[in-house]
């Protein structure tokens, strides 16, 4: 276990993003307590283990009663296994969280469901799951522990999205357009508490090498880039919300990609029909 440590004790201390974290936040880092969605696999897991070998509290949320057992075990976390997609999911975690933790100090979203294939196939109940899990749950919970955060003047959101939200991908319309949703979500949320104590970071991984891709029911087929491991795209994040950066691409190269669309359209729209 290691010693609490201030964000200028991690490895990308830059001065001027540390000053600014200390400025937007008084929330301690590492964080006293976390509640963590998809803690049961993959980044979420990965990050759960993370905090807990920074001494952080955490309540690890997901469906798997034994795959969060086994994350239990090693954290010395609760766990909580539920459902997100069913109507006040939201309220039973939040308000386990505050039986279990207290207060929370960083809440991360990272619970989500993939889908491939092409759009007009994809069967309406899948479509809605998608969107509920993807899209309103993190919504919903961030909706829940929002208020004690800002009464407290301080705490920290981490929400999961995807590169493909940034782009959009074909074969993944509804999967790229609730990831989309999500970054409105961040840029509008941050926006409107800034000032308030409370820093909400957005990260957006490229393809990483966990269950998800099995889980959609299609591999993940593409020769480049190679997916990253779920630890480093953990460290990365945790990193970022330790300095109150709004958002972190892993790989940071993958931002690219959004520039080109965001600056230049026609190009964008002309290199995404060859490299999809
Ligand atoms: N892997 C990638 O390439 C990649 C790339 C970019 C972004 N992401 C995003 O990263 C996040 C984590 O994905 P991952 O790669 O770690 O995938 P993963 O290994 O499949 O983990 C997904 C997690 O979400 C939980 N979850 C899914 N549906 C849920 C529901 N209805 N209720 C409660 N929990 C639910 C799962 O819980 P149970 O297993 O207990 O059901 C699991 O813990 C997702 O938001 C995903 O969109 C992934």
């Amino acid at each position: 276990m290691s010693t609490r440590s201030r964000p200028a004790d991690h490895d990308r201390g830059s001065r001027p993003v540390i000053s600014r974290a200390r400025a937007a936040t008084s929330a301690p880092w590492p964080p006293r307590t976390a509640l963590v969605t998809g803690a049961s696999s993959g980044i979420g897991r990965a990050a759960a283990l993370r905090l807990a070998h920074e001494d952080t509290r955490v309540l690890l949320v997901g469906r798997n009663g034994t795959a969060l057992d086994e994350v239990a075990a090693a954290t010395g976390g609760h766990r909580f296994a539920i459902d997100l997609a069913v109507t006040g999911a939201e309220h039973a975690v939040a308000s386990r969280a505050a039986e279990l933790l207290g207060d929370i100090d960083l809440l991360v979203c990272s619970a989500g469901v993939g889908a491939a294939g092409p759009f007009e196939m994809m069967s309406p109940s899948a479509l809605r799951d998608l969107v509920t899990v993807n899209v309103l749950s993190p919504m919903m919970l961030v909706r829940a522990v929002l208020p004690r955060m800002l009464e407290r003047g301080e705490g920290r959101i981490l929400l999961v999205g995807s590169v493909a939200g940034a782009v959009g991908v074909r074969g993944e319309v509804a999967y790229s357009a609730s990831k989309a949703a999500l970054i409105g979500f961040a840029d509008a949320l941050r926006s409107e508490v800034a000032g308030r104590g409370v820093v909400v970071t957005l990260c957006l991984p490229g393809a990483v090498d966990t269950p998800f891709f099995r889980r959609r029911g299609a591999p993940y087929v593409r020769r480049w880039p190679k997916p990253l491991p779920a630890g480093l795209v953990a460290d990365r994040m945790l990193t970022a919300v330790a300095h109150g950066e709004p958002e972190v691409w892993v790989p940071g190269w993958m931002s690219l990609a959004a520039r080109v669309h965001g600056l230049a359209p026609p190009i964008y729209r002309r290199l995404a029909s060859v490299f999809g």
